[in-house]
């Protein structure tokens, strides 16, 4: 396990989230990350990286986005104690070390701060891996949990929904 230095990131961080960003198999627009990290932003995303501890080179290893809904879907109903883990991604050199788990806890704990009572995710169907790392961390699957073609390829989401606090499954 690597134990990564977590903070929310600044506009200073812009180029490492987008270099990251890159490493996504399904990239957000750059443009959205250049507003959310900018002075201009209304704030409603919290961006929280996971840093190398190396003082000479803080790396960006990993990044979490948490928020409010604003695509509310009539699939499943969002209330306003909800809180969106909107993107999980880790840089493919540091995957299987615990980064992710670690910036799952910090999201939860963020969520929690800002009064969410429940964090839920969308996830595609396909992609097993963030269904095995999210399951360790007590989501579940609730009614109505899959959007059909929701992403642009025409892929199924699966919702994922837990209560906060986050608590790793024994
Ligand atoms: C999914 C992802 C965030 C996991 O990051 P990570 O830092 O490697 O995850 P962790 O090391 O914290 O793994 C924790 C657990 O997740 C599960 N897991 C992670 N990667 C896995 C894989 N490739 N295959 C199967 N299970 C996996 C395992 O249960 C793992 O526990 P273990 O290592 O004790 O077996 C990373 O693979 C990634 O960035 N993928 C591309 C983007 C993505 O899919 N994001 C999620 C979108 S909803």
């Amino acid at each position: 396990m690597y134990l990564p230095e977590i903070r929310f990131c600044e506009a200073e961080d812009l180029q490492a989230v987008l270099n990251l960003n890159a490493e996504n198999p399904w990239p957000w627009p750059e443009a959205i990350i250049q507003y959310d990290l900018s002075p201009a932003s209304n704030q409603e995303l919290s961006y929280i990286g996971a840093f190398s501890n190396n003082i000479e080179n803080n790396e960006l290893l990993g990044l979490a986005v948490i928020g409010r809904e604003r695509d509310l879907k009539r699939d499943f109903q969002i209330d306003a104690k909800t809180g969106v883990l909107m993107l999980l991604l880790v840089a493919r050199r540091c995957r299987r070390r615990g980064v992710a788990s670690q910036l799952i806890m910090a999201a939860g704990d963020c969520a929690g701060y800002l009064g969410f009572k429940t964090l839920i995710l969308r996830v595609r169907r396909s992609n097993i891996p963030a269904q095995n790392l999210y399951n360790k961390f007590n989501f579940a699957f609730p009614k109505n949990a899959v959007i059909r073609g929701y992403y642009s390829d025409g892929e199924d989401a699966l919702i994922m929904s837990a209560s906060l606090p986050l608590f790793l499954r024994s």
